[in-house]
């Protein structure tokens, strides 16, 4: 493990350096971009639907970029940036729950003034020219940018566009859990894992059943990853049934499994995602493919749709069949795709940037294993697998970073 730790980290080295060079190199080019940058009350919109992790990266870099005649509009249906990445902790644990939701005042704090607008809507649907809001108003587009991403059961995701009532969803999901003596856990994927070994290790006497569908825990990883984990929950004392995918019935208390109703205090579904691509529907349903409901997208990340009349349109993250792993940082490198087709377009250039997913850097995966452990994995294209196990850090998981990269501080009152 000692040999895996020192390949990933200088593996890591080698792509990050290129990578930070390349956004110094970026962001000294907007502060020029920023003193020439003059808004026009006739700029016409890129559009962007969906500011989570591949839609705020995506706004980020157009506010640093868009010529003079454009200007970037962001409409989410959130009041705060949901961050997922902590509610399996902050779903067990009390007391930090409003930390998983960030202010977006941050995200274009050092843009040129005019360039950046933040609608908080619900799109419900979209022309080729046009985008409709839940509100009734309608916002023109030139380039539109799709990155809804995907729904998933509380709490992967909370229902409430309100952060004070998502952090209400989160503390309902708490006081369940720590009420309870019998948990099961339906699904072993990232979500089903770390939210059933945060339950074993800060309420030890509860009685955890993880149920998954396959043989392999978190089958789009490897089997080295499966091992490690396996070993760890069996170590905590969770019990983990392979192979079982069982119904959940009404009530979330009980289940069936092969016929055999089985009780529980509580029942957590961390079944997966489904992705929100219903917004195409109308304009064109045949760029949502029948078997994932992923955008169908060119490498470009422009939609591949059966006429080829709506290039002007992409889409991004979660939401797009791009080949790449439903991770943030796939988010983060096909946005610069989207950005450098968008520009070279509107430069009546040909759109010749493609997204290829880089897999040991956007696959790579650091994933908690209860109060304090947590195994960090990547893996090659070859299929060769790396994994070392580090300390958790800290309880509230360091959230605050998060903060920051947002452009905000976190305040106790926000
Ligand atoms: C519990 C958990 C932990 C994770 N941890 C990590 C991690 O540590 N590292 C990592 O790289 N990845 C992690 N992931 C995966 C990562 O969060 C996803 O890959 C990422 O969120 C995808 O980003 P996205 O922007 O494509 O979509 P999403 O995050 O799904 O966001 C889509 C956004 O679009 C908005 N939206 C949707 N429809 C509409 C509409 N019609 N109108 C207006 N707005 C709309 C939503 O409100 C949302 O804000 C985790 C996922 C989960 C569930
Ligand atoms: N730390 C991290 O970086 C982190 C943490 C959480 C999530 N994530 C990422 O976020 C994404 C979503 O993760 P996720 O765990 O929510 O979803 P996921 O990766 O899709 O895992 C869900 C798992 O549950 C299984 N499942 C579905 N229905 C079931 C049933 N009724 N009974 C038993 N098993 C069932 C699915 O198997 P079938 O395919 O057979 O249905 C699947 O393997 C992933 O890309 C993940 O890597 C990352």
């Amino acid at each position: 493990m000692a040999s895996d730790k020192l390949k990933i980290i200088g593996k890591a080295i080698l792509i990050l350096i290129p990578y930070g060079l390349e956004r110094l190199r970026q962001k000294l080019l907007a502060v020029q971009h920023r003193w020439s940058y003059e808004a026009l009350p006739t700029a016409q919109n890129v559009v962007i639907i969906g500011g989570s992790f591949a839609g705020i990266e995506l706004a980020k870099r157009l506010v640093e970029t868009l010529p003079t005649g454009y200007r970037v509009i962001l409409i989410e249906k959130n009041s705060h940036l949901n961050f997922s990445w902590v509610f399996p902790r902050f779903s067990v644990i009390s007391g930090y729950e409003k930390k998983a939701f960030i202010p977006y005042d941050g995200i274009a704090r050092s843009a040129p003034a005019g360039i950046f607008s933040r609608v908080q809507d619900t799109v419900t649907d979209i022309t080729a020219s046009q985008v409709n809001l839940a509100s009734g108003e309608k916002i023109d587009y030139a380039y539109l940018a799709i990155a809804t991403g995907s729904s998933q059961p509380l709490p992967a995701k909370v229902l409430s566009t309100d952060a004070n009532e998502g952090s209400k969803e989160l503390r309902t999901v708490q006081e369940h859990i720590q009420a309870a003596n019998r948990v099961a856990v339906i699904g072993g994927g990232a979500m089903g894992i770390e939210i059933a070994t945060d339950i074993k290790s800060f309420f030890p006497s509860t009685e955890v059943t993880v149920f998954h569908s396959r043989n392999q825990l978190l089958p789009s990883f490897g089997q080295k990853l499966h091992d490690f984990v396996l070993l760890a929950m069996e170590t905590l004392g969770i019990k983990v049934v392979l192979e079982a995918r069982p119904e959940i019935l009404p009530g979330q208390k009980s289940l069936r499994l092969a016929g055999v109703v089985q009780e529980f205090d509580f029942i957590i579904p961390c079944t997966g995602q489904h992705p929100n691509s219903s917004i195409l529907e109308s304009l064109e349903s045949g760029v949502i493919s029948k078997m994932t409901k992923q955008i169908l997208v060119k490498p470009t990340l422009q939609l591949q749709d059966p006429n080829g009349t709506l290039g002007h349109i992409f889409a991004v993250g979660d939401v797009a069949n791009t080949g790449g792993p439903k991770m943030g940082r796939a988010g983060l490198f096909q946005s610069e795709v989207v950005v450098k087709n968008i520009l070279a377009m509107i430069d009546q250039r040909e759109p010749a940037a493609t997204y290829k997913p880089k897999l040991f850097v956007e696959g790579a995966i650091k994933l908690t294993l209860g109060k304090t452990e947590c195994v960090m994995y990547a893996q090659e294209e070859d299929g060769t697998e790396y994994l070392f196990n580090v300390h958790n850090g800290r309880e509230d998981l360091g959230v605050e970073r998060a903060w920051w990269q947002m452009g905000t501080k976190y305040k106790a009152d926000t």
